[in-house]
């Protein structure tokens, strides 16, 4: 029989690359959206004939109810939150609301309305913050460094929580960062990329960034969420931490990204104090062999793959927009 997938946050990055992963795999999708004055479907654009979309809100859980009881789901993915790290210093309490007890509204929906429904929740390398360990793993103790990976802490744990409390089929995915063509703007990958694309152009001269040392373990956001779909496939919920095993510095993806536009970084970046954060993550690198061994998990796109691909994609769209 044709399974039924919930995809909360489904208008974000992953949301639409996981989306387009189900369909393949002959799901009917179900994507929950929030209201908006105006659309932004821009990243499900390609597939919304084949998805039914409804209306409905972390932060209110009869919404979430609503939605469980007409469309009886068999797997649920949380992926809505507040994800961007530097917006949560200014907004925590938003991102608490959102982030962090979003997913107790999600899960209690779950055990609600049917405990038989598989739920995955978006856990996140910002989790581990000050690295106790290095690499981490599934075992590496969390020292959040942002309201946002405190609240992610909250969604994980009590994920667990609910697993062991009530038996639900719940698993926490730990993904390290992860993009694409498709990441938001704000994020330092595309704020990179795009901002390449456009001095290549001629429409820019320069990108303002902060701490050009921090290092990050970044992959691409299609393999990502066919890990997340792999971990709702098996008998026993679990954990798993998700990554490429690799690091790079923000620095290191500058040159990356310059240079496969013909151009050295040294030139166009400017440091501005207001992107740098009041308390940094410097540096994380995962160890994936746990969902390698078990989930059969592998990346297809390396580091320079990833951002090259990345440019290519905002050179494309911006020379459409000034031809
Ligand atoms: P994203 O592009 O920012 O997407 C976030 C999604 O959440 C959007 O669809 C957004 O809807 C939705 N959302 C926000 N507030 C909501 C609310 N109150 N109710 C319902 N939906 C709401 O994030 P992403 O990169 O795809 O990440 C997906 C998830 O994975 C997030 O939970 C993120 O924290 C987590 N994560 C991401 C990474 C990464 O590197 N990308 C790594 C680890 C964990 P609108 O479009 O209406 O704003
Ligand atoms: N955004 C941004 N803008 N980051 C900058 C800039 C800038 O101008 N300059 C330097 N950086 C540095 C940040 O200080 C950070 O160390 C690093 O680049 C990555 O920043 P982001 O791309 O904003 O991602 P993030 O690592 O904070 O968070 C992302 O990954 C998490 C997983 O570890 C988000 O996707 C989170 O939702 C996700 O959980």
């Amino acid at each position: 029989m044709q399974k039924r997938a919930l995809i909360t946050g489904i208008t974000g990055q992953d949301g639409s690359y996981l989306a387009d992963w189900l369909l393949s795999e002959g799901y009917e999708v179900v994507g929950m959206v929030r209201r908006s004055s105006t659309l932004n479907f821009e990243r499900i654009a390609h597939i919304q004939d084949r998805l039914t979309l409804v209306s409905a809100d972390v932060l209110d859980e009869v919404s979430i109810v609503e939605v469980l009881r007409e469309h009886r789901p068999d797997e649920v993915y949380n992926l809505a939150a507040q994800s961007f790290v530097q917006t949560s210093w200014g907004q925590p309490v938003l991102t608490g609301e959102v982030t962090a007890l979003g997913v107790t509204r999600v899960l209690d929906a779950i055990r609600l309305t049917n405990p038989e429904i598989r739920f995955y929740q978006a856990s996140s390398s910002e989790m581990f913050g000050k690295v106790r360990e290095v690499p981490q793993t599934e075992h590496t103790p969390f020292y959040p460094r942002s309201p946002y990976g405190v609240a992610k802490v909250y969604g994980h744990w009590i994920t667990v929580n609910y697993r062991e409390s009530y038996g639900l089929h719940a698993s926490s995915g730990i993904l390290f960062n992860h993009e694409s063509p498709r990441r938001g703007l704000e994020f330092v990958t595309r704020k990179v990329t795009n901002g390449v694309a456009r001095i290549k152009l001629g429409l820019d001269r320069e990108i303002r960034l902060g701490n050009l040392e921090a290092k990050r373990d970044w992959g691409f956001a299609g393999d990502y969420v066919q890990a997340m779909w792999a971990m709702l496939q098996q008998d026993e919920p679990d954990d798993y931490v998700v990554a490429t095993g690799e690091t790079h510095s923000v620095r290191e993806l500058c040159e990356v990204a310059f240079a496969r536009a013909g151009l050295n970084y040294e030139d166009h970046i400017q440091i501005d104090q207001r992107f740098k954060r009041p308390a940094e993550v410097d540096f994380l690198v995962g160890n994936a062999a746990k969902v390698r061994e078990k989930l059969g998990w592998r990346t297809h796109v390396d580091f320079v793959g990833l951002i090259e691909m990345m440019v290519d994609a905002d050179l494309d769209v911006m020379r459409r927009q000034v031809s």
